[in-house]
């Protein structure tokens, strides 16, 4: 069994990528909706969550590798998930910078994130050894993880908020846009129009389910029956109203049936 989880409904853009990869692996989604979003919060209280879920999927459903399917969670506690869990296999996801660094023309890009991840030491080291050689804008996006949480993703409001963050970022010459928090690849039809023509969206959700797959065939856990079960610390029938709202209607048949509540 694999488990992944986040925050809140952003890893299902990583779980879809996975489910694709590995259609026949038997997966566990966990949102960890009581207490998103992750990223206007201490590093302490996201390092908590991210131990006690591990903990809770590795021994209370026998998950023998996990994938923290959340930008924030990663540069939190990864390291330290780890460290408890020696013997299973620990998938992170950080923002592309690698990638959009080293295709970038106008050595320029600009990575999205919470504000959490945005202030990371990690964050931080990514940069110094991957994009020395270009020119890198963070930007902390506040309240774009819940308007994807609330389903609020259109609204003139919201698509002028949208345009004033990435206008100046395309004017200062950028050409990649890192989306570097799981939640923002359902805001790609908000993003795309803006940069089409001008710089390319980079999102390492494919790159993780391969990473997925490579780990899954060591630990000869990608031949299930390809159901997926979905938890939640709160609200879990909200998880069976955004996977058809995010385009996700296809995950839902591999359902093995309704979300059900975790307590953590
Ligand atoms: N989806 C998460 C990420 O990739 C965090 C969003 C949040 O809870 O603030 O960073």
């Amino acid at each position: 069994m694999i488990g992944v989880f986040d925050s809140g409904l952003g890893g299902l853009s990583v779980l879809a990528a996975i489910a694709r990869e590995l259609p026949r692996a038997d997966l566990l989604y966990l949102a960890d909706t009581a207490h998103v979003p992750y990223g206007a919060r201490h590093d302490e209280f996201i390092r908590g969550r991210v131990l006690a879920i591990g903990r809770h999927l590795v021994e209370d459903h026998g998950c023998s590798l996990l994938v923290v399917a959340c930008n924030t969670a990663t540069a939190a506690a990864v390291n330290e998930l780890r460290q408890q869990h020696p013997g299973i296999a620990v998938v992170g996801v950080e923002p592309g910078v690698k990638p959009a660094a080293h295709s970038s023309i106008t050595r320029r890009i600009a990575v999205l994130a919470t504000e959490a991840t945005a202030r990371s030491e990690r964050l931080a080291r990514l940069i110094r050894e991957h994009a020395g050689h270009v020119g890198v804008d963070i930007v902390a996006c506040h309240g774009w993880a819940t308007r994807v949480e609330t389903l609020h993703l259109d609204g003139p409001e919201f698509m002028a908020e949208v345009r004033a963050t990435v206008e100046p970022l395309l004017e200062r010459g950028i050409d990649r846009l890192v989306l570097g928090c799981t939640h923002y690849s359902f805001l790609t039809p908000q993003l795309a129009p803006l940069a089409q023509g001008r710089a390319e969206l980079v999102d390492v959700a494919a790159a993780v389910s391969r990473q997925v797959l490579r780990l899954a065939g060591n630990h000869a856990c990608q031949e299930g029956s390809g159901q997926l079960a979905l938890l939640a610390t709160a609200r879990p029938e909200h998880l069976h109203v955004a996977l058809p709202a995010l385009g996700l209607n296809w995950l839902a048949g591999r359902c093995v049936g309704p979300a059900q509540h975790a307590t953590i």
